[in-house]
């Protein structure tokens, strides 16, 4: 196993797996060293501002053009458009996809739960459940329809990149960009979790405006690998998400043959352990952009196509306030998954591995076993939320949910009677 990690975020990193292999100060000598070929990956426009640019210079055995055509194979359980269905606004809660029996590997496992946009247009996200009980074998894959942000909720993953090996288990998450050409294998023998395709800008920090200079995600604990190749020939199948759709290509070698690259653009892991956890020391529960990890940004300031929220351990000390998260409705929907233990607004029916959808103004918090507890819970002592690591995919756009996930066995029928309990509490005689 080889996991050698280069720390920080959007970096121009450098690594070679062979001495001498990288070249200096050119990006394409006219001889690489070692008889390797050089060529670019770009993640954003030629053109865009400095700041944002992702490239990566990648010095490998043979050209990525090099496999057979590609033909189209059957999508499975992913789906490719969003919009054939009336989108209901009901609030929308599910129990975990159960590990499979069949033998089913990472990118066989893939359920698509919602999505918005397109990746034609490069707008907006997918969203997909993954279980599966077998490495990806003699098979590669990449999807040039967005970026993956993978987040494990049971096993761990080995992510064999074109770039280096990550390793990650539940309370990490990983990121492979656009494009990049990957294995995965599963050294728990089962595995399960939540990928969102993001289909827009690419996932970045956010700023931190009055927050100041340190918080939040900080970027040294962002790790990405060191180069490492694999010089393998056989008879490979390469798999390509293009459009919504998957196509196969025979192709003769392992396409993680690259042996020495440099660059910004390039997969990374973060352990969600390490998030600087910010929140309110007075009075009133914040937004949850405070739990903001990661941001994919659209052309309106402000507004994201994707962010990429989580609910880790932490302290509440507000004080003479209903600390867990308040009842709301927003323009943005959110789609919710639960890594480990229970989430702080729901009492019960939010389980590990599930996943819950509130969807633009449809009106959604706690529960009533919630609210009737921190309505009586006394808030002059701090209270550790404690043993629970819940996220929130959340867009600007509409989540559609699709055709499969409206009707899976694993759609809770009674979610939205966790608020029909609600008591009447109103007295005009009681000020
Ligand atoms: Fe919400």
């Amino acid at each position: 196993m080889h996991n050698a990690y280069q720390s920080g975020f959007g970096n121009e990193f450098a690594t070679e797996a062979l001495p001498g292999a990288l070249p200096a100060h050119r990006n394409s000598p006219q001889n690489a060293a070692y008889g390797l070929y050089a060529e670019q990956i770009s993640g954003t426009a030629f053109t865009a501002p400095r700041s944002h640019n992702r490239r990566s210079w990648l010095y490998r055995i043979r050209p990525a053009a090099m496999h057979e055509p590609f033909r189209q194979r059957e999508n499975g359980r992913i789906v490719a458009g969003f919009e054939q269905l009336a989108t209901p606004p009901n609030q929308l809660r599910w129990d975990p996809l159960a590990l499979p029996s069949a033998p089913t590997d990472f990118i066989d496992g893939w359920v698509t739960m919602a999505g918005n946009g397109s990746p034609a247009t490069q707008t907006g996200c997918a969203i997909h459940l993954y279980a599966a009980n077998r490495d990806m074998d003699r098979r590669y894959f990449y999807s040039a329809d967005g970026e993956l942000l993978i987040v494990p909720q049971h096993g761990r993953l080995q992510l064999r990149t074109e770039l280096g090996v990550l390793d990650i288990a539940p309370h990490e998450i990983a990121v492979i960009p656009r494009g990049i050409r990957f294995q995965v294998l599963l050294p728990d023998g089962e595995a399960r979790g939540y990928v969102c395709e993001n289909f827009g800008a690419l996932l970045r920090l956010p700023d931190l405006g009055p927050i100041g200079s340190n918080g939040l995600a900080n970027p040294r604990d962002f790790l990405t690998p060191c180069a490492h190749y694999e010089d393998r020939e056989g008879d490979f199948e390469l798999v390509a998400k293009f459009c919504g759709n998957l196509w196969s290509a025979a192709i003769g070698h392992s396409p993680l043959d690259v042996v020495a690259w440099h660059g910004n653009y390039a997969p990374y892991k973060y352990d969600l352990r390490h998030f600087n956890t910010i929140g309110s020391i007075s009075y009133d529960h914040p937004d949850p952009s405070i739990f903001l990890v990661l941001q994919s940004p659209s052309d309106t300031p402000g507004v994201d196509n994707l962010d990429f929220v989580i609910f880790p351990p932490r302290w509440l000390a507000a004080e003479d306030t209903f600390r867990p998260p308040w009842f709301h409705r927003n323009v943005a929907s959110e789609f919710m998954g639960l890594i480990h233990g229970q989430y702080d607004a729901k009492a019960s029916g939010f389980r590990p591995g599930g996943a819950s959808l509130h969807n633009c103004m449809s009106g959604h918090g706690p529960d009533a076993a919630t609210f009737d507890k921190a309505s009586a819970s006394d808030t002059s002592v701090p209270h550790k939320v404690a043993d629970t690591m819940a996220f929130m995919f959340e867009t600007r756009h509409v989540l559609h949910p699709t055709a499969g996930a409206l009707a899976s066995p694993d759609l809770q029928p009674d979610y939205a009677q966790c608020w029909a309990g609600m008591a009447r509490r109103f007295d005009p005689q009681r000020p």
